[in-house]
């Protein structure tokens, strides 16, 4: 029998995403460029399922029934191109070539045009879920052509998650847009992690709280609207202790956050659209600034408030820091719509923001109780212009700023830094004002470079002639 999908790339992610599809009952050729992690495969799982086991990409190809579907799971960048220009002299026009990493949606745009034009169909497809999602159902996120989606969809449907019976997978739009959307749901997940560590951080050492009481806390949470993977996994790790020195576990990992690179290329991608992703950017640096270990050992003598005795945030600490974790999170969440919105435009991929949310609900990092209600703002008949407007995430805003306002005060009387907190307050409070010192920015510019300004009463643009009688002129 001929197979009906090809993986290449058997490290966890490959493997696991290869026994997930032999389970729903495909018959998968397995490939790897060193031999023993196929049979490393076979041996420990190939009672799943139908595994067919190929040494080279030519046995691999020669295994799949047409169009061929070859799935490469190989890490991201050059390794990715080694590995597509491997196979890519052994398709022929129709085969499919799926790439499951985390590429930037630039280089799947590029590949998908060069694969084109040899008739192949180059799938770039975001994969979350980690090692369990990719076994168990992950969120896919595919781009390409609508016809590989045709020949390649019901597949990955069938593997993905499932919430309400509906898969954590859709046809994204076409070229890079599932790397795309696959970058800005990390670029969210890294804005929620902060936002998270930060809550914390600040009920830690505003409330003194040991790390198997905010087990506690968390848990709790998990419980209101807050109901999430993230804040879920918060709760079990706070709980672990660490089996050499008996210490909760989260006291002796160094606190020096890594990145492999999609926050980062979130932000810098936001950058280039013109879309504020304070809360995204934010976490990436937040990470960034952990990582600098001599900028930090000669900052630690710098003045600052003694250091938060426990308690001293008193009584409605943790309900407060609750609702701001809330509140930001739902501005992070509107800034990371606002840059799919903005990619979608600037590349004419058309995505849908509703289903996305429909297939973030489950399988992903970033899955919660809450992507339903983003759901179901898009699903509305008037399209919200930014989430916060949404009926129901106004009422939530409304419910959660007293309580916002007082954490980021109480961050910055304590000393504990807050800054995903404050960036998403400031952002709120910029959206909402009547007038921003944006005009007093346009004043300056003028003055020093004449580059005009618009004015609020007439069309058209205008100079003031500052080194001059200071009279205005029409630009
Ligand atoms: C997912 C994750 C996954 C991975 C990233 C983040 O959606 O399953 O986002 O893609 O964990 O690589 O990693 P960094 O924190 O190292 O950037």
């Amino acid at each position: 029998t001929q197979a009906q999908i090809g993986v290449t790339g058997l490290a966890v992610m490959g493997a696991n995403l290869a026994r997930n599809l032999a389970r729903h009952g495909h018959t998968v050729a397995v490939h790897n460029r060193s031999q023993y992690r196929t049979k490393a495969l076979i041996e420990e799982h190939g009672h799943e399922g139908a595994f067919v086991a190929c040494d080279t990409p030519e046995e691999l190809v020669a295994a799949l029934e047409r169009p061929r579907r070859v799935l490469i799971m190989v890490q991201a960048g050059a390794p990715t191109d080694a590995v597509i220009e491997e196979f890519a002299p052994l398709l022929e026009p129709g085969d499919m070539i799926v790439d499951g990493g985390n590429a930037h949606f630039l280089d799947t745009r590029r590949r998908e045009a060069a694969l084109r034009e040899r008739d192949i169909h180059f799938v770039g497809a975001g994969v979350s879920g980690g090692e369990e999602g990719a076994l168990l159902g992950p969120s896919i996120m595919p781009g390409g052509s609508k016809e590989s989606y045709q020949a390649l969809g019901p597949m990955l449907e069938d593997i993905a998650a499932k919430v309400d019976g509906v898969p954590c997978c859709t046809h994204i739009g076409p070229d890079g847009a599932g790397h795309f959307v696959k970058m800005v749901h990390n670029g969210i997940e890294y804005a929620d992690m902060q936002l998270i560590a930060e809550a914390y951080d600040l009920l830690r050492q505003g409330l003194g709280l040991t790390p198997a009481e905010l087990a506690d806390v968390f848990e709790q949470w998990n419980e209101s609207e807050l109901s999430s993977y993230l804040i879920e996994i918060t709760a079990e790790v706070l709980r672990q202790v660490d089996a050499a020195t008996g210490k909760p576990l989260v006291d002796v990992i160094s606190d020096q956050a890594e990145q492999k690179g999609t926050g980062r290329w979130t932000v810098q991608i936001a950058l280039d659209l013109g879309v504020p992703v304070s809360g995204i950017a934010e976490a990436v640096f937040a990470r960034s600034l952990s990582g600098h270990a001599e900028l930090r050992e000669v900052s630690r003598a710098l003045p600052g408030p003694s250091g938060a005795t426990a308690g001293s945030a008193g009584e409605g600490f943790a309900e407060d820091v609750r609702q701001a974790l809330y509140a930001s999170k739902i501005v992070a969440y509107a800034q990371g719509f606002d840059q799919i919105r903005a990619g979608s435009t600037e590349y004419g991929w058309d995505i849908n923001p509703g289903s996305l949310a429909t297939i973030w609900r489950g399988g992903c990092i970033i899955r919660a109780d809450f992507l339903d209600r983003i759901r179901e703002a898009y699903e509305a008949e008037t399209k919200p212009v930014t989430l916060l407007a949404a009926p129901y995430f106004t009422d939530a805003l409304i419910l959660a700023q007293e309580s916002w306002r007082r954490v980021v005060v109480k961050a910055a009387e304590l000393g504990i830094p807050a800054p995903g907190f404050s960036t998403a307050l400031a952002y709120y409070d910029a959206l909402r004002a009547e007038r921003l010192p944006a005009a007093l920015i346009q004043g300056q510019r003028d003055f020093f470079g004449a580059h005009t300004y618009r004015r609020v009463d007439r069309e058209g643009s205008f100079h003031t002639l500052w080194s001059g009688d200071r009279s205005e002129v029409e630009a």
